[in-house]
């Protein structure tokens, strides 16, 4: 990979990163992430992926401009899956893929809809991106991975952490953390899915 700069690499959509800190990223992947899952207010059993794309309609139907919400979880629990369900609910027609190599999309949709995994940047590259702009934006932002960039969020924002209990099934803890999101998760304590 060429030595670009970072916008530059971004643009291009080539893989921009070697693997990097594998030590230092899995401490910070178990502890912030799992800080969510441990004082999530409400766990949602998925038995299937339509049961995740009913909670992804129903929360991409509460979306307003500047949400925020942070999904967690290993590989293949279902984030992307989430997040293709999500916009599809927010009327975005284009095919939503996976922004592991891309880092950040932006979709039209109800809202615009920006969606970003955040895996393989370090907290100085996520820094410089400026990631504001799309936080306090006119749009949606989900963001895979995004406890690894935790102290770059706003205080107030949606955790999901997924965990998979087997091929179909997932537990997804939910844990609203400010206004409107801890309204959100009593309503969907309250009244289900
Ligand atoms: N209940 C479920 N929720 C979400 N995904 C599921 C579920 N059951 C099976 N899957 C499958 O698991 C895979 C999840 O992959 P993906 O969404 O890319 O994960 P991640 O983005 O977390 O790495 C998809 O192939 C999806 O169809
Ligand atoms: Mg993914």
């Amino acid at each position: 990979m060429p030595d670009l700069p970072l916008q530059l690499r971004l643009q291009t959509g080539a893989r921009p990163f070697r693997i990097r800190r594998g030590l230092v990223r899995c401490e910070q992947k178990g502890g912030n992430a799992l800080n969510a899952k441990k004082s999530a207010q409400l766990v949602y059993r998925a038995g299937s992926l339509k049961d995740t794309q009913l909670l992804a309609a129903r929360l991409a139907k509460l979306a307003v401009p500047g949400t925020l919400i942070v999904l967690d979880g290993d590989l293949g629990a279902g984030k992307t899956a989430f997040s293709q369900a999500f916009a599809k609910a927010l009327d975005v027609n284009d095919q939503v893929n996976s922004p592991t190599f891309t880092i950040i999309k932006e979709y039209a949709g109800r809202l615009p809809f920006y969606h970003m995994d955040v895996y393989r940047l370090s907290l100085d590259e996520a820094d410089e991106l400026g990631l504001d702009e799309y936080f306090f934006g006119e749009g949606v932002t989900l963001v895979e991975w995004g406890s690894l960039i935790e102290e770059l969020l706003p205080e107030s924002r949606l955790h999901l952490y997924m965990e998979t209990v087997n091929l179909e099934e997932r537990q997804i803890y939910i844990h609203g953390q400010g206004e409107p999101y801890k309204a959100w998760t009593a309503d969907l304590k309250e009244n289900g899915v």
